[in-house]
């Protein structure tokens, strides 16, 4: 169940809270500057759109399609010919709907704003640059049929609920698939720094650096299949050798979250590895 009052984050844009995951949809530092910050700088879309005439991306929690809009917007704002091909992974359609229904999305382009309408209602697009899909379904159904499909993507955007509440979408066994849908020359970025993601990222053959943190206290997460980001500070890497960094798993893609959460703390206990309280109280935090 969401909510679909929307609420206002501290740059101006508005999200929504879902009441079944319990969480806002985005950061209470700015909706719209992390879709920008998070995900498509650190993925160098423009950089990319710049020296490239074809890009594609694969949007995984497309929610109310602000990181496919920001997407969009600066993609073509260098390279206006650029031509897209875009899938998106949304469970639950009346998001779309509701944020098109609000106008939220309205600070963007017309013709932005037009792609995200027949996204939300549609569910497919074509246009002259822009060939689209919206999937409908468990985001742990629909990348199996991607990865059948072979299909590959320049950008990845990871935006699911917080590990703690929609761990399903944080399992080893899912960012193996995820990874599969990865260009060996593509980025996947996403707004989580924990270490149970890190690791899964890592346990998926990806390569890791940090994300600039922006408004927060911590950053996010980039990942590629190349060896191309600047080093994990300490206190991060050592993170990964902790409890806090035992991963998610998800054996068949099919449990609830409530298993899922109960098998990794199984695993927790039973490890000889560093708590995160003595992690953390030897960093001082
Ligand atoms: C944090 S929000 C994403 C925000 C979005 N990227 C945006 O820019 O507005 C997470 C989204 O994941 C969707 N979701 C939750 N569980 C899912 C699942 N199992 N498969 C696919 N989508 C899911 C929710 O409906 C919600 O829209």
């Amino acid at each position: 169940m969401t909510n679909f009052t929307p609420q206002l984050t501290a740059d101006g844009s508005f999200t929504f809270f879902s009441k079944t995951f319990n969480e806002a949809f985005h950061s209470i530092y700015g909706a719209k500057q992390e879709a920008q910050k998070k995900f498509v700088e650190p993925c160098e879309l423009p950089q990319k759109a710049k020296l490239q005439d074809h890009l594609s991306i694969l949007d995984l929690c497309y929610g109310l399609g602000y990181n496919t809009a920001s997407a969009l917007e600066h993609i073509w704002q260098v390279n206006p010919d650029c031509e897209l091909n875009w899938i998106g992974l949304e469970i639950d359609p009346l998001v779309p709907q509701e944020a098109i229904a609000r106008e939220l999305c309205s600070e963007y382009s017309p013709f932005v704003v037009d792609i995200l309408t027949k996204i939300a209602h549609n569910y497919e697009v074509k246009t002259n640059n822009f060939q689209g899909k919206l999937l409908i379904n468990d985001a742990r159904i629909s990348i199996q049929e991607i990865v059948k499909l072979n299909l590959k993507f320049d950008a990845i955007f990871l935006d699911p609920f917080s590990p703690a509440k929609c761990p399903q979408l944080w399992t080893v066994e899912f960012l193996k698939l995820v990874s599969n849908c990865l260009k060996p020359t593509g980025k996947l970025a996403t707004y989580s720094c924990a270490g149970a993601v890190r690791k899964a990222l890592l346990l998926a053959d990806l390569f890791i650096g940090s994300s600039p943190n922006i408004g927060r206290k911590s950053p996010g997460t980039i990942a590629s299949f190349k060896d191309e980001f600047e080093d994990l500070s300490l206190k991060e890497r050592e993170y990964l050798h902790s409890r806090g960094a035992i991963p998610y798993r998800d054996p068949n893609l099919n449990d609830s979250s409530e298993i899922i959460i109960e098998r990794r703390k199984i695993e927790q206990e039973k490890s000889g590895l560093e708590t995160t309280s003595k992690w953390k109280k030897r960093w001082i935090l």
